[in-house]
Order: C-alpha cells, then structure tokens, then sequence
C-alpha cells in the first residue's frame, strides 16, 4: 500500500461464529497483542456479540463493527436491524454487500446501495464488499463485475461521505476456500476499483481511499498482499477468529 496517501486498516469479520463467552476470551486475548498496531483495526461480529465486543474494546485500538444492517429506519421487518439501532450502541462500522449475503441472502447490488446509504445516513462507517465468481473470473469480466458492483453501491454518496467507506475486494473463490488471489492477482483488481473511483470522484479522492482485500488472507500470506501497493489492509474471515493470527495480520500491516 502506499502510506503517505491512505491508511491501512485490517478487519476481522467474524461471521456466524463465536458465543458471547467465547468472544469474550478472543477479544481478551487479541487487545494486549494488537495494541501497538499502526494500521486501523476492527472487529465486525454478531449481532449477539456486539455490546460484549462494545465493552471489552473500550478504551482500546480497536473498533467494532457489525455485519450488516437494514436499508429502512425501523418497522415491519421481522428478524433485521437498522442502522440506528447500531449507531446507537456505539457501534462504529458495518460490513456491507458481503458475497455471503448475495449468495446466500438475495442480496442485490440495489439492496446494498441501499444499506450503504442508510449506514451512512446513520453516522456509520462502511466496509462495502465487491468480488466476482470463479465463473465470472473465468470468463474474463472481473473487472466489469468489480466496478459494477462499485458503481451501483456507491450511487448517491456524495465525495465527502466517500470518507466514511472502505472497499474490500473479495473474490467469492477465495473465500473460505484456502485459494488465496495471488498478490499481483488481488492488487490488479484493487488498483482497478480504484480506477472506478478515480473515475467518478477524481483522483485525489481514489488515492485516498483505502481498498482491502479479502479471502484466505492469513498470518502467513499477509505480509505478501500487504506489499502491494493497491493493496490496503484486508477483510479477515477464518483467521480473525484466532488472537495470534490476527494480531500477525495486524502486525504485518503495521511494518
Ligand atoms: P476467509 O478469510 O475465511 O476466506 O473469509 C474472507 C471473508 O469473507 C471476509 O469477509
């Protein structure tokens, strides 16, 4: 990554995982071993664990995040949270468009502008998530399936709200899957979404921004990914879930 134009920042998304006395022990362990970071650190989690990770993060480096939240303010949507409802408790990010929601949740490319724009409205900040299919990669349109999604997620947000928001480059055959991009892989498609930004909020704008990516990034590979100049942090699945993995990633951004 470039230093002097951006910060930055690892993130932990815990997924469907971890009770509240479990996270409780992660997040005890991890505080003491990432508190010298130099990079931004966050740990999206469970709803469930969200006041838990509130209260044990206090007073330290690291932010709390959830893992998605609802385009509407409130009513009749049984099972769903608002982004109020987040920003209320204190709660500082919230994964968006994540390709577990698409997949799994019918999320659209619509929908996830939408939950952009009601986490911004709402004071969060958000960590928007693109990536294509092994298909997609096969056939060659990564990049016109990257800033698509980056376009239409981004319709409505001003330059300034720009700030508040995160790229993560995640391709859905990375994740889970021990396939990592290689670096040159995952920087070509992060220096390609920020070409996007570029695109339609200049180029200081695109410098600034800190583009993350995601999928098997972990303790030995990160070093690698986070050599790379468009590479800006990474998006953390499995390995958020150990202290020591994670505090290596974090360390590792933090050279
Ligand atoms: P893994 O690190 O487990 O591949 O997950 C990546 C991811 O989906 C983070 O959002």
């Amino acid at each position: 990554m470039n230093k002097e134009l951006r910060r930055a920042v690892i993130a932990g998304n815990w997924k469907m995982n971890k009770t509240r006395p479990e996270a409780k022990a992660l997040i005890e362990e991890l505080a003491p071993l990432v508190a010298q970071a130099k990079c931004g650190v966050v740990i999206c989690v469970p709803y469930t664990n969200l006041q838990t990770a509130l209260d044990l993060t206090a007073g330290t480096n690291i932010k709390v995040g959830a893992e998605n939240c609802h385009w509407a303010k409130s009513g009749a949507f049984t099972g769903e949270i608002s982004a109020e409802m987040l920003a209320e408790m204190g709660v500082e990010y919230v994964v968006i468009g994540h390709s577990e929601r698409r997949q799994y949740f019918g999320e659209t490319d619509v929908t996830v502008n939408q939950r952009v724009r009601a986490a911004l409205d709402a004071g969060l900040k958000v960590i928007l998530c693109v990536g294509e299919l092994l298909e997609q990669r096969e056939q060659g349109i990564t990049e016109e399936i990257c800033s698509m999604q980056t376009k239409i997620a981004l319709g409505g947000v001003s330059e300034e709200e720009l700030k508040n928001i995160i790229i993560a480059y995640e391709p859905v055959w990375a994740i889970g899957t021990g396939k990592t991009a290689t670096a040159d892989q995952a920087n070509e498609v992060n220096g390609c979404i920020r070409g996007v930004i570029a695109k339609l909020y200049g180029e200081a704008a695109a410098q600034a921004m800190t583009v993350q990516y995601g999928g098997s990034m972990n303790a030995k590979n990160a070093e690698e990914l986070l050599s790379k100049e468009h590479v800006d942090g990474g998006l953390i699945g499995g390995a958020s879930l150990k202290a020591q993995d994670f505090a290596t990633i974090v360390a590792a951004a933090s050279k």
